[in-house]
């Protein structure tokens, strides 16, 4: 099994459905975000506050390196900003889960959780700032996909059953 990779915007649902393909087949997760959190021992908010985002993006670049050399078989769920890491392709098949911005925020502001999720990410804090983002990263996150999953208006059962359709095709 090669690794599979999950790119795309901040609030997606990467997280959610890397958890969910676990429940239907034999891949382990990990997450980017979750490993520098855990390596520092602090929260991704206080990295960016303390250290700015060029050192939390140094913390990518270390973890990418780790996942190149040392993961297998794992299906890789990662920040918004990881796809700028450029061995991705080295480290398994690329997946995308693609959504408008609109569908994204309305998803993030529907969570019971919603202001946990917001908070949590500092570059969510300003709307406008994080729409001028995300048009500039999407059809970078398009360019470097395998495969495209469209994810708005689907459960995360269905996103994880296409994914596991098409990771097969494609592997
Ligand atoms: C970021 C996305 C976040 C986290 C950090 C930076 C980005 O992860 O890595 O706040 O640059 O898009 P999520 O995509 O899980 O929110």
């Amino acid at each position: 099994m090669r690794n599979v990779i999950l790119i795309g915007f901040m609030g997606v649902g990467k997280g959610s459905v890397a958890r969910e393909v676990v429940e239907h087949s034999n891949y382990m997760t990990i997450d980017t975000d979750d490993l520098i959190e855990s390596m520092q021992n602090r929260k991704i908010k206080d990295i960016f506050t303390n250290e700015g985002e060029d050192y939390f993006r140094k913390l990518e670049k270390n973890v990418a390196k780790w996942l190149e050399k040392s993961v297998k078989n794992t299906l890789i769920s990662t920040g918004g900003g990881f796809y700028k890491q450029t061995n991705l392709k080295k480290v398994g098949i690329i997946v995308l889960l693609d959504s408008p911005f609109d569908a994204i925020i309305k998803r993030i502001k529907e969570h019971p959780n919603a202001q946990k999720k917001l908070k949590k990410r500092p570059l969510l804090a300003d709307l406008k700032k994080a729409k001028e983002l995300y048009e500039e990263r999407r059809p970078e996150y398009l360019e470097l996909a395998d495969i495209v999953i469209d994810v708005t208006e689907k459960s995360v059962f269905e996103c994880s059953k296409e994914l596991l359709k098409k990771v097969k095709k494609y592997a």
